[in-house]
């Protein structure tokens, strides 16, 4: 049975992303986005809550939605203007959350997660060797997208990013070797999905990949 929900539920027991977040649960694209801070060291940042798109005569942009104006990522960003999103597969998911526990100003972040920094092709920052796919981007605007911090704290922006580069592994373009999706490809993370009249749930970041299915025949009337 299908129910309407238009305020918290008084069940609701996410503490980390808004109730609205939690009932949805929509699956999101998980990657590390890199680059130099100003002190010389590598920034690696995971992300999510971003869309792609390609359009105009030959472009690709990004939108990451949700980018946190506190963390080095940020600054580094707007300091150089470019970064390089790194986009891992299941096995070496566990490196890339080492990121987060190696996250100090002084520290080579790439490095101290286990991982392998080699040089952008086009633009001046970091990328990792390990991940599938290093997308290259220049920084094009940003924009504030809530009112103010809310009782979750968050103080984030939006911001576009022009792609510039895209480097990626022959085995994942190629859908008969390991391809894009499944076990292999794309990590997607789940967040806080919870049952918003029991309050039951992961109330942690749940991390999957998608299958895709049999083709459904395009007939349209
Ligand atoms: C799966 C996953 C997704 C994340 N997505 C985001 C995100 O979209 N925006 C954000 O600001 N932080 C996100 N984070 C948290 C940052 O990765 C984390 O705070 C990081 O240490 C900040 O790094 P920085 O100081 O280099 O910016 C995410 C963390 C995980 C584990």
């Amino acid at each position: 049975m299908k129910k309407d929900f238009s305020s918290r539920p008084e069940k609701e027991t996410t503490q980390w992303v808004t109730w609205q977040a939690s009932l949805t649960a929509i699956p999101s694209l998980v990657f590390v986005v890199t680059g130099w801070k100003s002190n010389g060291k590598e920034n690696a940042c995971l992300q999510s809550w971003t869309a792609f798109r390609g359009g105009g005569k030959d472009e690709f942009v990004c939108i990451m939605s949700a980018v946190s104006k506190n963390g080095h990522m940020y600054q580094s960003l707007k300091e150089t203007g470019v970064c390089v999103l790194n986009f891992p597969s299941q096995d070496i998911y566990d490196r890339c959350i080492k990121t987060i526990g190696n996250n100090d100003f002084e520290m080579d972040e790439i490095t101290a997660a286990g991982l392998t920094s080699e040089k952008a092709a086009k633009v001046n920052a970091p990328r990792i060797k390990e991940c599938f796919l290093n997308i290259e981007c220049e920084f094009l605007w940003e924009h504030d997208i809530f009112e103010n911090t809310g009782v979750y704290g968050y103080e984030e922006v939006t911001i576009a990013l022009k792609v510039v580069n895209i480097c990626m592994d022959s085995e994942r373009y190629d859908q008969s070797k390991l391809g894009r999706y499944g076990k292999t490809g794309y990590l997607y993370e789940f967040d806080h999905p919870t049952n918003p009249e029991t309050g039951d749930g992961v109330l942690n970041v749940s991390t999957g990949t998608i299958e895709l299915t049999d083709p459904i025949p395009w007939i349209t009337k």
